[in-house]
């Protein structure tokens, strides 16, 4: 069964764009296991749009573009499977991609036949040049079982933006994850407001289809194709954070071979991604809202986890930030206490009884994570 966690792996949409080719695939896959991303649990090297010519050949078949992937798409997906990673395309629901390249309306089992035979093992599909009354369900639908048909196990990772409330059908079609919002760019504004757009949906996410909040900007720095000023590396912190914290996907979407040594360690950030890979993906419930969040959340082995995040552009709060264990349901009647520990530092916080306190500054987080204990 697939996607019984979020997966993990990179996409060349947000740092490539139409400049995605062999080399680069080649490159990414390498450094996916030189730097320890394999390791740290990325899978899938995703190639996204703009990988073909931009009209399908006399058999019907979508034909990648030679200049860009000269060896062809079998001889690529041998190579990132030599390195023990997976391989992924992209194409589109609609007669075109968003791109303008050949999408795959009505040519759904050709292309899921296509795409098994080259070794495909990933398939994001797209909402773009959808004929109007033609609607998601059916359409993901279709191609979710044409992929089923092609005789591979191929991961389908639907991307409709979010509309037509698709958290509420999109698991009935068979896909493995979906994405809920419109695209990110590389700003704090861009994140937080995805993030924040999918709280009271989460709850629809879980094994066996994740809710996609896009593809992470870590490391990006404001280059590549959705550059908008880039964010500090607090920032991208803060945004892992809330990703792992959501249990969406995570798609890596910076250029591995620039990745500085602070957003390569976030990546591979072994707390966050044990959240973010947490078994029983249990939605965070959200304590305090505003431009302060606070969440509360139930991990796996009786765990918990306490994550504050300030939005605000100020880190000087009268009192600091807390939570009240009563408004997370605990008395001090229970005879229980929370004992936490900061995952960015390490630091115990020793037996709490009735709050935790704690101080965030602008754009950053605090994530603690903690058992209940007999005080
Ligand atoms: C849409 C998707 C993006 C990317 C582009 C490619 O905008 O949401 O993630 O795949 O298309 O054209």
């Amino acid at each position: 069964m697939l996607a019984q966690r979020p997966p993990m792996g990179w996409n060349s949409w947000n740092t490539f764009g139409g400049a995605i080719n062999e080399q680069v695939v080649r490159d990414t896959a390498d450094a996916i296991v030189e730097k320890g991303l394999k390791d740290a649990g990325y899978e899938y090297v995703v190639i996204d749009d703009c990988w073909s010519l931009r009209e399908r050949n006399e058999e019907g078949r979508i034909v990648p573009n030679p200049e860009k992937f000269p060896s062809g798409m079998k001889a690529l997906a041998d190579y990132v499977h030599s390195k023990g990673l997976k391989f992924g395309m992209y194409s589109c629901a609609g007669t075109r991609t968003c791109a303008g390249f050949p999408g795959s309306f009505d040519y759904e089992f050709i292309d899921a036949k296509t795409f098994a035979e080259w070794g495909v093992d990933f398939l994001k599909y797209d909402f773009c040049f959808k004929p109007r009354l033609a609607n998601g369900p059916i359409l993901y639908n279709r191609m979710s079982m044409a992929l089923k048909a092609s005789g591979r196990e191929i991961l389908f990772s639907a991307c409709n933006w979010g509309s037509d409330e698709v958290e509420k059908w999109i698991r009935s079609t068979g896909a493995h994850m979906y994405r809920s919002t419109g695209d990110i760019n590389d700003s704090f504004q861009s994140f937080k407001n995805i993030a924040m757009s999918q709280v009271d949906k989460i709850a629809y996410s879980g094994p066996g289809c994740y809710n996609d909040i896009d593809m992470l900007i870590c490391g990006m720095h404001g280059s590549g194709n959705v550059a908008n000023g880039g964010c500090t590396d607090i920032e991208y912190r803060t945004h892992f954070a809330l990703w792992c914290l959501f249990q969406s996907p995570l798609m890596i979407g910076g250029d591995l071979s620039k990745m500085d040594d602070f957003n390569l360690d976030l990546l591979k950030n072994k707390e966050l991604i044990s959240i973010n890979q947490d078994p029983e993906a249990r939605p965070p419930m959200m304590v305090n809202g505003g431009d302060r969040p606070v969440f509360f959340k139930h991990l796996a082995n009786n765990e918990y986890v306490v994550a504050f995040f300030n939005f605000t552009d100020r880190s000087d709060t009268w009192g600091g930030d807390t939570v009240e264990f009563y408004d997370l349901g605990l008395t001090v009647a229970s005879g229980y206490g929370f004992r936490f520990r900061d995952i960015f530092t390490g630091e115990d916080t020793g037996v709490l009884t009735g709050r935790l306190s704690t101080k965030v500054d602008a754009h950053d987080c605090k994530i603690f994570r903690g058992t209940l204990v007999e005080k």
